[in-house]
């Protein structure tokens, strides 16, 4: 099977960079506090290794991120000031952010840069010529250094002018060490892992998880289902699933692949039993119910104690395990025990283990005192497209090809 990465340059290969400008594409896309503060900074610390490689190199970084989505005007909430002062605490260093991504004001900053100096440049998105992969805006960006690196995986699937056309003005690019590494494990996955191969799947939608399931059901042994998705399984056999949230829509789809699995002997395993309640609270009542038995108006907010040792019996079992949403309404205690359990299971089961989507790694790092994760990735939407199969438009835009 073909390498991902064959045929892209890796950043550890850039050994002439002293005192070039050279641009790094990160994903700082990260979550604020009301008070403007930096509230995980996991996608920040995960950049580190490329910007201490080429800090060392005595390279002048410009580091350009986009934060939230703010529409294409600039928005002071989503500054990229906060993410400075972290990095800057992180990495003991000055960070300079400037006013813009772009223009005459920018290229007066960088002017004025010494080797190992490093630039953060404002909110890519507060021009909305990023997300519409603008080539006069990947020119602007192109301009600023003589060397680009994209070490944002978590971006790697739009198809934006900062990670996709900007790699068509720039004369030198490479992959950096985050990008390898989130490739390079996911990768593992999809192609030949040790079996048995255990997907423990759940959050809200079925048809957010369809492709990866489409892709890896010859590949694994089992599909564990919790959350929300778990219900419209349940329903799809037929459960009166009372007040819980079911998809409706997609229960044929739910149907199909549990008949698709069976023809491939792969064992999907549901909650036998749920905990439910009538409200969605911090002091909501709850009781633990079999799953055909959910009283009248209650919810499957979580799943039983009976349901987490079956899905810990079979993640026991694995040598390979994925693990993308959780296994109920984490963000409430009444309901985040499943989430908790099947989470140190995993991380305590010896498997491979990689942890993939916006939600469970949150849950991850509220839980996990000690996390043995092979891998948890940064990438929300990246990390699932690549396993869907995809090509990721920031990877394949990594691959050589002779500059315009
Ligand atoms: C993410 O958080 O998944 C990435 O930073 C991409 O952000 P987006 O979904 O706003 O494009």
């Amino acid at each position: 099977m073909d390498n991902l990465l064959n045929g892209i340059t890796k950043v550890q290969a850039l050994d002439d960079v002293m005192a070039s400008p050279v641009l790094v594409r990160v994903d700082f896309n990260v979550p604020l506090t009301e008070d403007m503060k930096v509230a995980d900074d996991t996608r920040i610390r995960n950049a580190l290794p490329t910007i201490k490689l080429l800090k060392e190199r005595g390279a002048k970084l410009i580091l350009a991120s986009h934060l939230g989505r703010p529409k294409g005007k600039r928005n002071p909430k989503l500054s990229m000031i906060p993410v400075g002062q972290r990095l800057a605490e992180l990495l003991d260093h000055e960070i300079i952010v400037t006013d813009d991504c772009i223009g005459d004001g920018v290229r007066g900053v960088l002017s004025q840069r010494a080797e190992g100096d490093i630039v953060l440049l404002e909110n890519l998105r507060y021009h909305a010529e990023e997300k519409k992969d603008d080539e006069m805006f990947a020119r602007a960006l192109a301009s600023l250094a003589s060397v680009y690196v994209n070490d944002a995986f978590g971006a790697a699937h739009r198809a934006h002018a900062s990670v996709h056309a900007i790699t068509r003005f720039v004369h030198t690019k490479a992959a950096g060490m985050l990008m390898q590494k989130e490739i390079a494990m996911l990768e593992k996955l999809t192609d030949k892992p040790d079996q048995p191969f255990v997907m423990v799947l759940g959050g809200a939608k079925v048809s957010d998880k369809i492709g990866v399931i489409n892709n890896l059901l010859g590949k694994v042994s089992a599909i564990i289902i919790g959350g929300a998705m778990a219900n419209t399984f349940l329903a799809a056999q037929g459960l009166d699933m009372q007040a819980s949230k079911v998809e409706k829509d997609k229960l044929d789809l739910a149907r199909n692949i549990l008949k698709r699995a069976r023809l491939r002997n792969v064992n999907i395993v549901l909650p036998h039993d749920l905990i439910t309640a009538t409200e969605i609270d911090e002091s909501a009542q709850t009781k633990i119910v079999k799953a055909e038995k959910i009283p009248t108006d209650a919810m499957a907010l979580d799943i039983g104690p009976a349901s987490i040792e079956a899905f810990s019996e079979v993640i026991r079992g694995a040598k390979t395990v994925f693990w993308n949403g959780p296994m109920g309404l984490f963000e409430k205690t009444p309901f985040a025990e499943g989430t908790q359990k099947i989470g140190s299971v995993i991380s305590t089961s010896g498997a491979v283990s990689v942890v993939g989507g916006g939600d469970t790694v949150r849950a991850v790092s509220e839980f996990m005192q000690s996390p043995f994760f092979t891998h948890v990735s940064t990438g929300g939407g990246a990390a699932l497209e690549l396993l869907e199969g995809r090509e990721l438009p920031g990877l394949e835009a990594l691959r050589e090809r002779r500059p315009r």
